[in-house]
Order: C-alpha cells, then structure tokens, then sequence
C-alpha cells in the first residue's frame, strides 16, 4: 500500500533500503503461491467429508430428495453433521423450505457444531425471523462460546437490514461491541451506506486504535530492541500458548493451525524485520490470493472473505468460519475488493516484554519440538 511506509520498517534491517524494498515483494509472491493452493487443498478435502450423495442430489433439484432431505434436517434424533451439510446444500441451492428448520435449531441450545454451520448459510434468506431468532437468543445460546457468538454476529451483519437490529441490541447493552471480531467490524465497514459508517465510527471508535505509520515505525524498534536485545531469550513453549491464541485461527506453523492466512513454517521466520512488518502492518502489502473482499448479493446478503475462485460462470469467496460461499454471476450484485487485510492490526496489545519474548522465541525457533530460542540472525 504505502511505499514509504515499506522503506521505513525495511529501514530498520539497517541495509540499503531500496534493495529490501525490491526483494521483499518477490519472495513474498513465491509464499502466496503456496497459501493458495493450501486453500484449494482444504477446500477438497474438507468437501468430500461433508458432501453425501443426497446433498449432490439436492443441489440439483431433485425434489425425492429435497423432500427426504428436509425430513433429515429437521430429525433430531439424525447425526448433526448430516443435518449441517445439507442445511448447507439446501440453503447453496436456495430452497427456502429449509427455512424454519433453519429457525427451530437457532432456537435452541446443545450441538454447537450443528448450530454454527447453520449459522454459516442462514444469510442467504431474507426472513427476519432468523434474525430475530438469533437476537432474542444471543445472551442465552450464542454469546458464551467465542466460536458461536462470531458466527451469530457475522450472520446478522450479513444483511443490511438486519444491521439495524444489531444497533439497536448495541443501543440496549444487550450485545457489546467488543464482542464483534475485527472482520465483522470489517464487514460492516464495507456497507457502502453512510447511516452505517457512522455507526461504526461511533461504536468502535476506541476499541481499535490503529497506530500512525510514523507510530509503526517506533513500535517496531521498541519491539526489536525488546525480542532481539540482550539477554531477549523466550520460552517457546510458553510462546506457542500466545501463538494458539492470537494466530492459529488463521495461520500454520509447525502443522498447528487454520489456512486462512499463508502458512507460516518458511525460511523468512528468523527474520525479525519480517515478523514485524508483517503484524504491525498487515495491510502493507496484501499477498495475491490473501485479498478481502465483499461480496453482495442480488438477495441482499453481503459476506466478507478471501477470494477463493472467480470466473465467467461466478465467485466463491471463504469466510472467516472457513465457510465457502459460491455465488453464480446472474446473483452477484457487486464484488469489491478492499484496501486492507484479513489479519487484524493491534495483535499484539496486552503482552508485556516476557511475553513478546516467549512468543517471538517460538515463531522463530529453528525446527518442531525442543524449546530453546535460536540464536538471531543478526
Ligand atoms: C484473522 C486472521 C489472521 C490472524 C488472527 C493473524 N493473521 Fe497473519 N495474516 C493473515 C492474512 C490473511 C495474511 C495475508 C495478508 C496479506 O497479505 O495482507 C497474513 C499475513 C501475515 C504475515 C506476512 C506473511 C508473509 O508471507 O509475508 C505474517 C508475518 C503474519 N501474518 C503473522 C501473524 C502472526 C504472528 C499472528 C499472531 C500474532 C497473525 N499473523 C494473526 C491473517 C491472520
């Protein structure tokens, strides 16, 4: 994004800036090629799992089998993973009779699982009675499990007009803003309606402070100093309990974690400079394959994520959930591209020195296993 901002954090290396600034984008383009095609690959692998014959079947139409699926999704005694993937093929082929089953397992409680893949694809039909189903139960069914409570407030921020129930919860205390993980915040940002971005100005306005890139510069010397001074070494192993936290969601290392961002076990990893631009700035420049995007839908239903595929027949966008939605290009409304990352800003926040230590010593220790610090490079 910002060049200046690129040859100011590279400028900490203490090297001739302009050679950073040109070597950094081309090894970074080599990882981006590997983060996709992790992406395909757990696409695949995650579909076969899920997909059964009947959910084949109800995509296309068929209606022996859309009937005896609907008996399935709404038979508590079936197994939740086959009532969640064909929810999930019913609400992709747009069969609005899957409605109130979808509406009866939001109202109550139990099968996690199940709840959140429903909670996934209950965007895609306009009925307030979703919405207000999730709402009246969010204290009560959503709020207490972090994986719940984001695919519950991701859900209704998915709809414009479900957006204005969520303000007034807000208004009423009964959903708090902290509540909301940066992508939704992200999504709501994206609504290109003023009456909203003010809204979310008001709302979040002090609970993200982002740093000035002047201000970048200066955090990424006092975390330097901190992770790479004397006497700077961590516990890994207490540093790979901040990593599961704060970004395993998204990222792999040493085989732990989600693929949403690009795997992270590479040689660039003793590198410090490159830790540092890439948490501090994470919108500095954006890897191909790791853009956002909203995507909006002729139905109303507006959804955050990565670009997984785009060609003349549609898009297929991954959510933050890991959720694919395909979309074909007669429903599309718009698909747009934004400025800024999936990763967070503001990681970091709340680790004193030991632990910028612990966790710094794990993202750069030298192989799996064992937890001494490696020696830095520099
Ligand atoms: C919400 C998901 C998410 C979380 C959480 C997250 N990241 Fe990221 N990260 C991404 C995405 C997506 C990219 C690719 C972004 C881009 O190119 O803008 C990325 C890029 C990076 C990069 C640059 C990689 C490269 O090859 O240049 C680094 C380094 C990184 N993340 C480290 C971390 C660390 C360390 C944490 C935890 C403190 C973390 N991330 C947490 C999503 C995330």
């Amino acid at each position: 994004m910002c060049g200046d901002e690129a040859r100011s954090l590279t400028a900490l290396n203490n090297k001739p800036s302009g050679a950073d600034v040109q070597a950094l984008p081309r090894r970074r383009n080599e990882r981006a090629i590997h983060g996709v095609a992790d992406i395909v690959g757990v696409l695949v692998a995650g579909n076969s799992k899920l997909d059964t014959d009947l959910a084949l079947a109800v995509k296309t139409g068929n209606a022996e089998a859309v009937a005896r699926a609907l008996r399935i999704v709404g038979d508590e005694q079936a197994a939740p993973e086959l009532r969640a993937a064909l929810v999930q093929a019913l609400a992709e082929a747009g069969n609005g009779q899957v409605v109130p089953a979808i509406i009866k397992i939001l109202g109550r409680g139990g099968l996690v699982g199940l709840r959140k893949a429903v909670l996934a694809v209950a965007g895609k039909f306009d009925d307030a009675r979703i919405a207000t189903t999730v709402i009246t139960g969010y204290e009560a069914r959503f709020a207490g499990e972090p994986g719940l409570r984001d695919a519950a407030l991701r859900l209704l921020a998915s709809r414009r007009e479900w957006v204005n129930l969520l303000w007034a919860e807000i208004a009423a205390g009964r959903i708090r803003p902290r509540e909301f993980s940066d992508d939704v915040v992200q999504q709501l940002e994206a609504y290109p309606d003023p009456g909203v971005a003010a809204a979310v100005r008001k709302h979040w306005v002090n609970l993200r402070p982002r740093l000035s890139s002047a201000e970048k510069v200066a955090e990424a010397a006092r975390l330097k100093k901190v992770i790479v001074g004397r006497g700077a070494l961590g516990d890994a192993a207490r540093g790979q309990t901040h990593f599961a936290q704060r970004c395993a969601s998204c990222h792999q290392l040493w085989g732990e974690g989600g693929s949403i961002g690009p795997e992270l076990t590479g040689y660039e990893r003793g590198n410090p400079d490159f830790w540092l631009t890439g948490i501090l700035d994470p919108s500095l420049e954006i890897h191909e394959g790791f853009g956002t995007y909203t995507l909006t839908l002729t139905s109303g239903e507006s959804l955050l994520g990565l670009l997984v595929k785009q060609d003349a027949n549609g898009a297929t966008l991954r959510d933050l959930a890991g959720q694919m939605h395909a979309a074909r290009t007669e429903k599309i409304a718009s698909l747009t591209a934004l400025p800024v990352s999936l990763m967070p800003e503001g990681l970091l926040a709340g680790l004193d020195d030991a632990a910028l230590r612990d966790l710094f010593s794990y993202l750069m220790k030298l192989q799996a296993g064992g937890s001494k610090a490696m020696r830095m490079i520099r």
